[in-house]
């Protein structure tokens, strides 16, 4: 969810829906905002899009009195409606709260509050907090504390969540807890912010300040007082936020998704900007692991959700081929219920773009437990992830607006590429030479991934032609089967198709049995080079399922003619070392899910039932 909160001399009220307009690729179910108007708290909130709530504001002007709040929604208590939207009051209208993550204890809490006669409005857990705030502030009696009142209730609920409220006691102050979903607050002069991230107050300010667990800030004109849940004062850390606000600004593309696509060559070389040097020695300070500490590495273990996850399974190809160290990879949602075997020689690689799903954050916190190493590879500075790692290697893909991950997958790839040669590095493995030849290819991938772009029109026409299909597959083999599920995905997550993706080789087992007369499927051949018998392989897997009557799209370096013969639509991309290709056929895969969802009239940078950043578990 996307939460901003302000106070200040500017109009609140347009400064809360800019902020969550920023923010809304964190959930977009609903939306809602609080104010005070003439000492009074005014609420409005709508289901649907942040637009459906604008219409209601402009339908009903208010003046706010330089302090708001304001919520966007990915539903987890209670239907996606008005009523469930937040923020959420109390009965007396004294509190209004908004809220990130889930309360697991709401339902004895509701229990015990509806026996001391609060009425509840909604089905969600927040309202909970809303009542129990008011209880507290009616027991303060004349002098109430709001602060006080937040640091009380937050000890009494279970969960992750983060709080933030305002009340008509105090018409100059918002509080805010935090324990695991994210929270920032942005520093102005005589104005100050709180958003869940960065992005919902660039425009105002880039000094910012990120809150740790389980903390609680005040936010005044003047002033902003960080405290623990008893009050005590709290150590904070101040950063300068490195992008400014044109970086997530559409510039003139129809959807924020078209305009990361093409940035790609710009993140890629971005990511390896300043760690390849001259000579091919990388240099990934961040990393904060010394080179004894990863040489006493014998196991990895890869965890993620979603398309990092993809970028995880190419991870291990590329770590074990190079470095000879076995390499797990998993979904974060399962890796600590399984009891996996972890020690203080396993290095766990956490990658997250946002740095704040609630599973991969909990995976991590497991991982440390056990006393593995933990490397966070993340593209949001300061983010969760990332502080409760040993170590980060930050992506620097700029701000990722489009719901659907793009630059910040091959920028993944190439952070899990540089962690997999330094390594080999480190540990001084006999094959120098190739580890030397990879580092010089790597540095020339974003000219390739510029050349893909270049040439990836015909995609789109392929794309608005199969927008009637029910079913696509895809195939690949080697890397070009993580590269084969990440194209599944895409096209799930924006064009809402049934995508399936399989490893070649297991056509035969099962899959082959979906083929029919004229089913798409998306077939990645993997590079010649080192490659050829897996090479050969696919190209007799095409063969059978055109047999069968399948559409053969084939995505293919260019120059291989054996596919020409099978191919009955021909993608063809720069010839690069197998190992690094999944950074030029992804691209393909990227175009074709969106133009399909466009032309399906889907919004791409906002798919259905999704958000950016899932901050539960
Ligand atoms: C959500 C997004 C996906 C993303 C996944 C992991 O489900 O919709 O696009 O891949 O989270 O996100 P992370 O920020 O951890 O990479």
């Amino acid at each position: 969810c996307g939460i901003v909160g302000y106070v200040g001399p500017q109009p609140a009220l347009e400064v809360v829906v800019n902020g969550l307009a920023r923010l809304e690729y964190r959930g977009y179910d609903s939306a809602g905002i609080a104010v005070l108007s003439d000492g009074r708290l005014e609420t409005e909130k709508r289901a649907g899009k942040l637009a459906n709530l604008r219409a209601a504001l402009d339908q009903a002007p208010r003046a706010a009195d330089g302090i708001g709040i304001g919520h966007t929604r990915w539903a987890t208590h209670g239907a996606p409606n008005d009523v469930n939207a937040h923020p959420h009051t109390d009965g007396d209208n004294r509190v209004a709260v908004i809220h990130n993550g889930i309360i697991e204890n709401f339902a004895p809490l509701r229990l015990e509050l509806e026996e001391r006669g609060c009425k509840f409005t909604s089905e969600t857990d927040t309202e909970v907090s809303a009542h129990l705030l008011s209880q507290e502030l009616k027991a303060q009696g004349d002098t109430p504390d709001l602060a006080a009142a937040m640091r009380a209730v937050c000890r009494r609920l279970e969960g992750a969540f983060t709080l933030v409220a305002m009340s008509v006691d105090d018409p100059e102050l918002v509080v805010a807890a935090r324990r695991n979903s994210p929270l920032v607050v942005g520093r102005g002069e005589g104005e100050n912010f709180l958003a869940s991230d960065v992005a919902a107050f660039i425009a105002h300010t880039r000094d910012a300040i990120e809150l740790g667990q389980d903390q609680v800030v005040e936010l005044r004109r003047d002033s902003v007082t960080v405290t623990d849940y008893d009050g005590n004062p709290a150590d904070v850390r101040e950063f300068h936020v490195d992008w400014d606000a044109s970086a997530a600004e559409k510039s003139g593309y129809d959807y924020f998704m078209l305009k990361e696509i093409v940035e790609q060559p710009q993140a890629v070389a971005d990511t390896l900007l300043g760690r390849v040097g001259v000579d091919g020695t990388l240099t990934l300070d961040e990393m904060r692991l010394a080179p004894s500490e990863l040489r006493e590495i014998e196991k990895i273990v890869i965890i993620a959700c979603g398309t990092s996850y993809h970028a995880g399974l190419i991870a291990k190809y590329a770590i074990e081929h190079w470095c000879r160290i076995p390499c797990e990879v998993e979904v974060a949602s399962e890796f600590r219920y399984r009891d996996p075997i972890l020690d203080r020689q396993t290095m766990v690689i956490a990658i997250s773009q946002s740095g704040e799903s609630m599973d991969t954050l909990m995976a991590v916190r497991y991982a440390r437990e056990q006393r593995a190493r933990v490397l966070a590879i993340c593209n949001v500075n300061g983010s969760t992830i990332p502080r409760e790692s040993d170590g980060v290697l930050y992506t620097h893909a700029g701000p990722e607006v489009g719901v659907a991950a793009t630059k910040t997958f091959l920028t993944q790839l190439v952070a899990c590429y540089l962690v997999g040669l330094y390594l080999a590095q480190v540990r001084s493995l006999k094959f120098g030479d190739e580890i030397n030849a990879v580092i010089a290819q790597l540095a020339n991938m974003p000219a390739q991934v510029e050349r893909v772009l270049a040439t990836v029109g015909p995609v789109r026409e392929l794309a608005h032609s199969l927008a009637d299909s029910g079913t696509v597959l895809f195939l690949g083999r080697h890397v070009g089967y993580p590269v084969a599920l990440e194209g599944a995905l895409k096209l799930k997550e924006l064009a809402y198709m049934h995508a399936e993706a399989f490893a070649a080789g297991e056509l035969k087992h099962g899959p082959i049995a979906l083929i029919e007369e004229g089913l798409p499927v998306v077939v990645v051949v993997p590079s010649r080079e080192g490659r050829g018998v897996i090479h050969d392989k696919i190209v007799s897997n095409i063969q059978e399922i055109r047999a069968r009557g399948a559409r053969t799209i084939v995505i293919a370096e260019e120059g291989d003619e054996t596919v020409r013969p099978f191919a009955d639509e021909l993608i063809e991309i720069p010839a690069v070392p197998t190992l690094l290709q999944p950074l030029v056929a992804t691209i393909p895969m990227q175009v074709f899910a969106c133009e399909l969802a466009l032309a399906k009239g889907n919004d791409v940078d906002q798919p259905r039932n999704l958000a950016k950043s899932v901050t539960v578990e």
